[in-house]
């Protein structure tokens, strides 16, 4: 099976997601998984623009260092691209459905889901948007994002 490409999607690609592809993506080294990783948002205020000063400071309390990430707008391309799309949010969810091609649905390989849908007793919880509050929430938000990047990482490797 070809190795795991995995998309992290918020609104902004600057807060939520770039925590979680951190995250995942130290997870991942870790445990010697062999993936791709990568995040996105479903809004463009952002693009081209790193991730908030806070949600670098949050990934550098913990050692990795995000500063040269660069926001991007989920696009059609992304569900053929990546093999796992998955969304911090519900609304998340609903932008993506409303992004993913229509024209030929028989190309999409991403199976979309809701990232807290992988953590045992989390079902249906969204990562809670940090943005307008402080760095406690920030914290939360590394919180989440790395029991569920353990989550994956367990799942992946049962499946691979
Ligand atoms: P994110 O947070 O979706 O976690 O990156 C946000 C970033 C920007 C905005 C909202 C949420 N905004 O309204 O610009």
């Amino acid at each position: 099976m070809a190795s795991p490409a995995l998309l992290f999607v918020c609104l902004g690609n600057i807060c939520r997601s770039p925590l979680a592809e951190a995250a995942f993506r130290r997870a991942a080294t870790v445990a010697g998984l062999d993936c791709r990783v990568d995040s996105a948002g479903t809004g463009d205020w952002h693009v081209g623009n790193p991730p908030d000063p806070r949600a670098i400071a949050e990934a550098a309390r913990h050692g990795i260092d995000i500063s040269r990430y660069r926001a991007r707008q989920a696009n059609a391309q992304d569900f053929v691209a990546f093999t796992h799309i998955l969304a911090l949010d519900t609304q998340n969810l609903v932008d993506l459905n409303r992004i993913a091609p229509t024209v030929s649905p028989g190309a999409i390989s991403a199976r979309v889901s809701l990232l807290l849908d992988h953590v045992p007793g989390r079902a249906g919880q969204s990562v809670a948007d940090p943005y307008w509050g402080g760095p406690e929430d920030f914290a939360q938000t590394w919180a989440d994002v790395e029991q569920a990047a353990a989550a994956l990482v367990n799942a992946l490797r049962r499946a691979g």
